[in-house]
């Protein structure tokens, strides 16, 4: 393919999205990566979250941490340039020691994933003994070497359940795990949280889920008044909520779920207006992927850790061969059960 021909599939796409001269500019970098990808034998995959030029030009595959994490699994090729966060490259290194796996821009990181280390899931362990744990694949691999079994938004419900255990620690994410616990349930304390519990008065021990405070800084953004608001102005809109986001704001919505749950919702509806309660850039991805549905623009909250990744630095990446991600073998290996069996429920 010519950078012409490249130019002309993203203007297709991308002409009511993107400025025409930036269109120009990008297309030419995307036919230097695509040819660079087979020089180095390699596969690039890309977050729901990547802008718009770039989820529309270079991915062999596009989707939510659970899709891309079975890509990953299932790849022959040498190398894998990851197109979103570290959690989500080293996820790929953990299933693929032998290939090499670059993420383009070394800082793209997540609130998430800073939110806990491996010595806070062993404190747990020891406070809560016996009681699996469940952590959310927005953590760095020593966090998920301590783990019994990952998750993502696409299948949080059914690893809680898969379990059949009377408790589970669920880390790290606040409102996911509140999620869950409606959504299967459960009643979830907070350990790190002050108890409000009078001197003296009995410990409510009827609790069958034990979570932490870390929080998606662009997710807990949303409110319910945003909710309102669009409502208000246009009543028929269909409101899709990240699990991210809080559970009032969940309740207030149509659908939660994964990103890539809410990209087939959009494809699958009939409705004409929708109101993502995620990550900026993919209501641009998904408005240029169907043209005749609206969505509705009350959004400015971009990832600033999926924004590091442009499509400068990836050519970057496969030209200097960076960032190679790293993952030391005694933690992968532990890693690695955590992830499989994740990625064994749907
Ligand atoms: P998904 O797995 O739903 O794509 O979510 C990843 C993420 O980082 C959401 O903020
Ligand atoms: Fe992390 Fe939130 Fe960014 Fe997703 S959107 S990568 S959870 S900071």
């Amino acid at each position: 393919m010519s950078a012409v021909e490249m130019y002309e599939i993203m203007k297709a796409r991308l002409g009511h999205v993107v400025p025409d001269v930036e269109l120009r500019y990008k297309a030419g970098i995307a036919d230097q990566i695509l040819r660079l990808k087979q020089e180095r034998n390699a596969v690039i995959l890309a977050h729901n979250y990547m802008e718009p030029a770039l989820y529309h030009s270079i991915p062999d595959f596009t989707g939510d941490s659970l899709e891309l994490s079975r890509r990953a699994a299932q790849t022959d090729k040498d190398v894998i340039v990851f197109c979103g966060v570290r959690f989500m490259a080293e996820t790929a290194k953990i299933l693929n020691p032998g290939r090499t796996v670059l993420l383009p821009a070394e800082r793209a990181g997540c609130s998430l994933a800073e939110s806990i280390t491996a010595e806070d899931v062993r404190r747990l362990r020891l406070e809560f003994p016996g009681v699996p744990v469940v952590t959310y694949v927005n953590t760095y691999a020593d966090v998920k070497a301590e783990s019994d079994i990952c998750c993502t938004s696409g299948n949080a419900a059914a690893v809680v359940e898969s379990l059949h255990s009377d408790r589970v620690i669920f880390l790290p994410d606040e409102f996911l795990a509140r999620n869950v616990a409606r959504e299967t349930g459960r009643r979830i304390i907070f350990p790190t949280r002050k108890s409000r519990r009078k001197a003296g008065a009995p410990e409510n021990l009827d609790y069958q889920m034990i979570g932490w405070t870390g929080s998606c800084e662009v997710h807990v953004r949303f409110t319910v008044e945003d909710v309102k608001n669009a409502r208000r102005q246009f009543p028929d809109v269909v409101v899709l909520a990240h699990p991210e986001c809080k559970p009032a704001v969940v309740k207030a919505a149509d659908f939660a779920g994964s990103t890539m749950a809410m990209v087939r919702y959009v494809q699958q509806s009939s409705a004409k207006r929708y109101l993502l309660l995620t990550e900026c850039s993919m209501g641009d991805n998904i408005a240029a992927e169907n043209p005749g549905k609206e969505m509705v623009r009350i959004c400015s909250l971009r990832c600033p850790h999926m924004n590091e990744i442009t499509l400068e630095d990836t050519l970057n990446s496969l030209k200097l061969n960076r960032y190679v991600i790293e993952v030391p073998e005694d933690i992968r290996v532990r890693a690695l059960r955590a992830v499989e069996r994740m990625i064994a429920i749907g």
